[in-house]
Formats: structure tokens, sequence, C-alpha cells
């Protein structure tokens, strides 16, 4: 069976935001100038070595045997990691690395690749007001680290008055850097990671944030409560972070929006060993098998420190098994809207009036502009095989656009080309369900492919210089929005266009990667009540108490998971789903997903792991995870699976647990027992949920169903969804 991710994630329906430029997964055989590859690839072995210089010589020994020779070996290797797990860079031939990958003592050998970033009242939305009980102190030893594209200290979210000197635990260090001031009380570490200088050097080596990225998520999980933030006066109000007490430690990973996985586990390597409580990581790739995947690696290795990892789940949904980042000891991400959204009103000549989703810094403006479409004003005598209709670069006549508003067919930088070539505006038609706001340019605004076409109609049915169009700046709190506001870096524009001359201390911006640290700051927070829980102890508050999504769709709960996180009810979940970190339920579950023996003793250091003797009795996933699912092995198969869990009383005092079923009338779900009473804190109680039903009929590809434990005080929810497989 393969672990099938998809119910495993966490919160939130996926939304379109962007399309990933995947990493490029081709070998390349090139060799530089002086004979050295120059492909890096990472050499993964699993567990931290007992003492970090033995490992660099290990590292240097293994390699020489590989390529031949010693001191091109010296040459190749990059960077050994040994802090928190054991492994190292080097650049290798295609051959080279083949041979690593067949000795004893290595898990896994991959070629670097680059991964994308996921690219404030979003508190109280999930019921997080700024009156809510807080373990202040407990909150100031709490350290949330993050690894994205640096941090503005500058920005008012992050100053620390009033914060003492970081908690002693605390063993980072403050890196300098061009531009970057230096640390405080409130971003109490700053690292870089650029292995590969190899790389074309997008900015000067300093962990300050030049995109804006890192800053806005660094102050949505722990900046502190700024009154009056907004982006040129919208969204105005109190900018805060989840939990604005705790400490920020910031590894840059990512420069010019690529992110590499050798620098992905470099920050890793050093942000467990740091003395972090939780890490934020809004950054994905395609999937890969867990241990060539550098932030499943990473997280492993976390959460055998206690470290919870959150990660975001990607913004490629809603198509299935778009998910990334899913393996079970990472808490998958997923956003959805608030209840803010921003909207800009068009006008046009003839008195129709609609609305497209924007985010218009622009003042509004009173006068009505010409109004042309890409199709109408094609540059005749041009050159470009572009899309006219698209608006796409260098396809424009500029004397037809000049000081007109352009209607153009989807989403691809027409602000960016209709400003340059003297454009005032631009509207555009998109297909797709598109839920979140972006800042334009230049005033534009996107509408629906159905608008759209009245308007384009419009357009070619009366005389051009009659039309006339405003487009407005016009904040609206009526609907659903994914659009977060949180500090942004004074270095990066507030389109990242070079030519947009606008820099604001917060930005708008959406995606899964805003979403990631919203659930490491709730994590912090339950932390901070409990911090004996273990990282699977917090997941599961979190999901258990998660308030149920009602969206209509195919996707369901493969969209979002158990549901919105609401962190005031996870510190209070009555029972939970605990993993605690001894290996064992780890090593379980891969084994049943097919790692050997061999792989798994390296990875986790436990001396002679053996698949055989964990019984089958374990149930259909064996991990006890707070949600239960399972993919159907052919489109027509009947559903038969048991999934055995133990829960863990977290309150004291004696306790009464009664389970209720819901689930579609094709789906006969039974729980044993049906009652678990409990007398005191810590007990643990095991029962078993057996599924049975037909084969799914054809109309419906997934049953969602749930169990719910509940004494008079707690509701201890779980979704369970079963699916057929795509083919
Ligand atoms: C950062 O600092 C360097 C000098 O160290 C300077 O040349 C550069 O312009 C600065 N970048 C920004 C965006 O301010
Ligand atoms: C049309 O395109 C050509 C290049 O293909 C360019 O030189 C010319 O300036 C464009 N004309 C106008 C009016 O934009
Ligand atoms: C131009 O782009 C639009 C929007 O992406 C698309 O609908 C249309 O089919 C494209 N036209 C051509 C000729 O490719
Ligand atoms: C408007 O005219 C353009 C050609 O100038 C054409 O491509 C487009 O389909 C027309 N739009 C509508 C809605 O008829
Ligand atoms: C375990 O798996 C690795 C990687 O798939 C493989 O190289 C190795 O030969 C396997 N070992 C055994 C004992 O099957
Ligand atoms: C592995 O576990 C099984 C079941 O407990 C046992 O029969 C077998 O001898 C064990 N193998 C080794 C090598 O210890
Ligand atoms: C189920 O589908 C498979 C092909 O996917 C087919 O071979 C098999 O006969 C089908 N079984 C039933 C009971 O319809």
């Amino acid at each position: 069976m393969r672990i099938s991710k998809e119910l495993l994630l966490f919160i939130f329906n996926l939304s379109l935001v962007a399309t990933f430029v995947h990493g490029s997964s081709e070998v390349e055989r090139k060799v530089g100038p002086s004979g050295i590859p120059i492909h890096p690839y990472v050499i993964y072995m699993g567990d931290a070595p007992e003492t970090g210089t033995a490992a660099v010589e290990d590292h240097h020994n293994l390699l020489s045997l590989a390529i031949g020779d010693e001191n091109i070996a010296r040459e190749s290797r990059i960077h050994s990691y040994g802090r928190s797990f054991n492994g190292f860079v080097a650049r290798l031939l295609p051959h080279e690395a083949k041979r690593l990958s067949e000795k004893e003592s290595v898990v896994s050998v991959f070629a670097n690749t680059q991964r994308k970033l996921h690219t404030t009242r979003s508190w109280d939305f999930v019921g997080m007001p700024e009156t809510l009980k807080r373990n202040t102190q407990g909150e100031s030893n709490i350290i949330v680290g993050l690894l994205d594209t640096g941090i503005w200290v500058e920005a008012p979210s992050f100053n620390d008055k009033g914060y003492g000197p970081p908690p002693p635990k605390w063993k980072g260090t403050c890196a300098k850097g061009a531009n970057f001031s230096g640390c405080n009380n409130k971003v109490i570490g700053a690292r870089y990671y650029k292995l590969d200088n190899t790389e074309p050097q997008p900015e000067e080596p300093s962990p300050v944030d030049t995109e804006g990225h890192g800053t806005h998520t660094s102050s949505t999980a722990a900046g502190i409560s700024v009154k009056g933030a907004s982006l040129y006066g919208l969204a105005k109000g109190t900018a805060r972070g989840g939990v604005p007490s705790a400490r920020i430690a910031m590894y840059k990973v990512c420069w010019g929006g690529g992110c590499s996985d050798i620098d992905i586990l470099a920050a890793f390597d050093d942000a467990i060993a740091d003395g972090i409580d939780v890490i934020s990581i809004s950054i994905g790739g395609p999937s890969r098998n867990y241990f060539d995947d550098p932030i499943a690696i990473g997280a492993f290795h976390a959460i055998k420190k206690g470290i919870l990892t959150a990660s975001s789940a990607g913004n490629d949904g809603p198509t299935e098994s778009t998910i990334q980042n899913v393996a079970p000891w990472i808490m998958t991400v997923a956003a959805t809207g608030i209840d803010r959204e921003f909207r800009t009103a068009v006008r046009l000549g003839n008195g129709m009036k609609t609305s497209g989703i924007s985010i218009n810094t622009f003042s509004p403006r009173k006068q009505m502009y010409p109004l042309t479409s890409g199709a109408q004003a094609a540059n005749l005598t041009g050159e470009s095989y572009g899309n006219v209709s698209a608006c796409d670069s260098g396809t424009l006549d500029k004397n037809k656009i000049k000081g007109k508003i352009v209607y153009c067919l989807g989403i691809g930088g027409q602000d960016y080309t209709i400003g340059e070539s003297g454009g005032i505006g631009t509207i555009m038609a998109v297909d797709e369900e598109m839920d979140i706001a972006f800042p334009f340019l230049i005033p534009a605004t996107y509408v629906y492919t159905r608008v759209g076409n009245k308007i384009d109609l419009y357009i070619n049915s009366t005389n051009n210089n009659l039309n006339f169009v405003n487009i407005d700046g016009q904040p609206d709190i009526a609907a659903p929005g994914l659009d977060i506001l949180a500090a942004y870096s004074k270095l990066a524009s507030v389109t990242g266009y070079p030519s947009d001359n606008r820099f604001g201390v917060y930005n708008i911006i959406s995606g899964t990667s805003m979403a990631c640290p919203h659930a490491a700051a709730a994590a912090a927070y339950v932390k901070t009540f409990h911090p004996d829980w273990s990282p699977a102890a917090i997941k599961s508050a979190l999901m258990t108490t998660a308030t149920k999504m009602r969206i209509k769709g195919v996707d369901a709960e493969l969209g979002y998971g158990s549901g919105q996180i609401n962190p005031a009810r996870a510190l209070h979940p009555g029972l939970v789903y605990d993993i605690r970190s001894s290996l064992s339920a780890y090593i379980s579950f891969l084994c049943k997903e097919g790692y050997n023996e061999t792989t798994l003793g390296l990875v986790t250091g436990v001396r002679r792991v053996n698949c055989s003797s964990y019984p089958p009795a374990q149930g259909t996933d064996g991990l006890n995870y707070p949600s239960m699912h399972i993919q159907l092995a052919r489109p027509n198969s009947s559903i038969a699976a048991v999934f055995r869990r133990t829960v863990t009383q977290v309150e004291d005092g004696k306790s009464v647990y009664k389970v209720t079923v819901a689930s579609p009338k094709d789906l006969s779900i039974t729980v044993i027992p049906s009652t678990l009473s409990f007398d005191r804190l810590n007990q643990q109680r095991s029962f078993k949920v057996v599924l049975k039903g037909a084969p799914i009929r054809n109309a419906a590809r997934i049953l969602s169903a749930s169990i719910e434990w509940s004494d008079s005080k707690h509701s201890v929810r779980s979704p369970i969804l079963v699916y057929k497989p795509l083919y």
C-alpha cells in the first residue's frame, strides 16, 4: 500500500495561487573547467554521527572510493551535515552518484533541485482574539524557526522592547551580511545558506529579506502586535503574530525565489541543534520518496528531537495528488480564505457595473478612461508570435493602448507589459475560480470569463473612443478571501517588479505559504501550555478540535483535511492520538510503506530494525494518526479496512467517552468498543474502527465519514475517508 497523502493534510482548501516550476530532475553531465563536475548531490546517511569531526573524514573516504581520486574528492565535497543528521553534499557525475548510493552506509543519493516558495485579521478569524488567554512567560521561551527568504528585522513587528535575553536553551547564532542590521531579543537568530556558489548570485550573502516572503511568514507566526497596520490603507487594523511573545530564528534558504535542497538540509541540520521548538517551512516541490526529500528528511530528524515541523501543502489544488510535504511526521497545511475579500469596482460607459478581485493601492479615479482589448490593439506590423488576446509582451500596438484600459484573456503579467507600453489599467479574464487577490503594478483587476465576455462584447460593439471604465481601489469585508496582511521587507516592492516604486512595511499576500506559519504558531501556542506534549500530541489536539468545513466540491477532506484550526480549543482536546517520540511507531509505518530494515536502521539510529516484529494487527495504516483513510485497490473494489487506534486522556480525573459515527449510507462503520472510560491523566485506551461497504458507485469518488468521541466537555473528531484510485 502506498501511503496516500491526502488525508494526512490538515487544514483548509487548497487554492490556486501559483503554478510550480518544478526543479530540474534531469541529470546534468557537465564538468567545470577544473575537471570537477558541476552538479551537487546530497548523500544522505541517516541518523547523526557520534562526533562531527569523524563524520567529515568518513565522508571524504567514501567520496574518494566512489571517485577514485583523493584530490578530486577533496575538491568535490561542498559541505558535511552532522549536527542533527548525517550526510554530505558533493559535486558528482551520475555514475559516481550511483556508486555511492550502493554503499551500505548510504540511505539515498539525490541531485540537488530547486524548490519553490508557496506563495491579519486572520487570527481573529480562527478564534484567537487578542484577549485570548496566554502563557506569556512560557511563550517567551518558545523559539519559532523559519526556513524562508530571510528577514527584515527593522519591521515594527519585530521590535524587541520589553523582551529579555534569549532563552538559555538557545544555541544559534546571528550571521552578518549586507543590509542586515543584526538580531535583537525578538529575532534572536539569523543564518543564511548558499552552498552552491556556482549558481547565479541574485543578491549579496546576508540573512536580510529582499523578497518579503520570510518577513511576512515570520511576523504571521510571531510578530508583535502593531496597531494601524495596512497596505496603503487597505486591510487596516492590528497586525500580529499567533505567538507574539515567542522568539524568531530565521534560516534563509531561498534566493531569487528558488530554494535549494542542499541549503534546506543545512538549515534543518542547524535549526534542530540550535534549540528551536517549532519549524515553519512554506516551501515545496514535487513529492518524492521520504528519504529523497529534504523537507521530509529534515522534519523526521526534527520530530526525533521533539520538534514539530509545519509545512505548506502547496498551491496546486484542486487536482488530486497535487499536495506536497505529506510525510506523516509533518503537519501539512492547506490554505483557506478568511472573512475578507479585496474587490475592485468596474463601471462601463454603458452603465454596466461589476467588480473584480485585486488589491489596488491606487487612489480611486473618478474620471472614465477609454477601453480597448488586446485583440483590438494588435501590433499589425510586429513580429511577435505571442497571443494577442492575452496581451502577451510585444504583441500590442503602443499607439492603440496609450492612455487606455486594456482587456486581456488570462493572467500573466499584463499589468507589467501594459503599464510599460503606456496603458493605464487592465482587466484580465480568468476561467478558473480565483479566490485570492494580487497587487498589481497599475490599476488592474481580474474578472471571470463570463463577465469578461460581456465587457469584450461591449468593446467590440461600439466605437472605442466612447467607451469608458472606472477602476477604484475598494476593499470589502463581505466574502472570504485568502489575503493576509503582515510585515514586509522594505527592500522588496509591493509587486516585486523592479519598476514598482511602492515599498510598504506591510503587504497582502496569499497561499499555503501564509497558512503554514499560522499552523506553526498554533502549535507553538499549544506547546506553551503543554510543554511536555509530543509533536504528534500537539498535532492531534489541533486536528481533532478543528472546525469542520463545509465546502462543496469533489475534493472534500482531500482539500482541507480535518478543518480550520481553532487554537483555543486545542488547549483542551480531552484525548489525543499520541505517537511518542520513541521511533517504533514510525518504524512500523515505514516498514509497511516498503522501506527495508537497512535503510530504517540508518535513518532512525535504531540497531537491528526487524520489520516482521511489528504485527500486521496494527491495522490498515499502522500509525496512530488522528485521521483515517484508505485508497481502494481498484475503482470497483469493495470496502474492507480496520484501523486500530489508541487515545490518551490529557485531562485529569474520571471520564466516559462515547463514540458517534457519521457515515454515508453505503459505508458501514463500527467502532469497538463504543465507550471508553478513563480514571486519570495519561491513561490510554485502544479501539478499532471497522469499515465495510460495497464498491463505491460510479458517480462518487470519495466517501467522507467521521467518528467523534465525546464526554460532556470535549469532542474529539477524526475524519474518515475512503476513495477510489485515480486510475
Ligand atoms: C545592499 O547592500 C549593498 C552593499 O553592501 C548595496 O550595494 C545594495 O544596493 C543594497 N541592496 C539594497 C536592496 O538595498
Ligand atoms: C510593433 O512591433 C515592432 C517590433 O515587432 C516594434 O518595433 C514597433 O514599435 C511596434 N509598433 C508599435 C506601434 O507599437
Ligand atoms: C490566448 O490566451 C487565452 C488565455 O490564456 C486562451 O484562452 C486562448 O486560447 C489563447 N489563444 C491562442 C490563439 O492561443
Ligand atoms: C471581439 O473581437 C475580437 C477581435 O477583434 C474577437 O477575437 C473576440 O472574440 C470578440 N469578442 C466577443 C465577445 O465577441
Ligand atoms: C534496502 O533498500 C536500499 C534502497 O532501496 C537498497 O539499496 C538495499 O539493497 C536494500 N537492502 C536490502 C537488505 O534489501
Ligand atoms: C524478527 O521478528 C520475528 C517476529 O517477532 C522473529 O520471528 C524473527 O526471528 C526476528 N528476526 C530477527 C533477525 O531477529
Ligand atoms: C474490476 O475491475 C477490473 C479491472 O480494473 C476487472 O478486471 C474486474 O473484472 C472488475 N471486477 C468486478 C467485480 O467488476
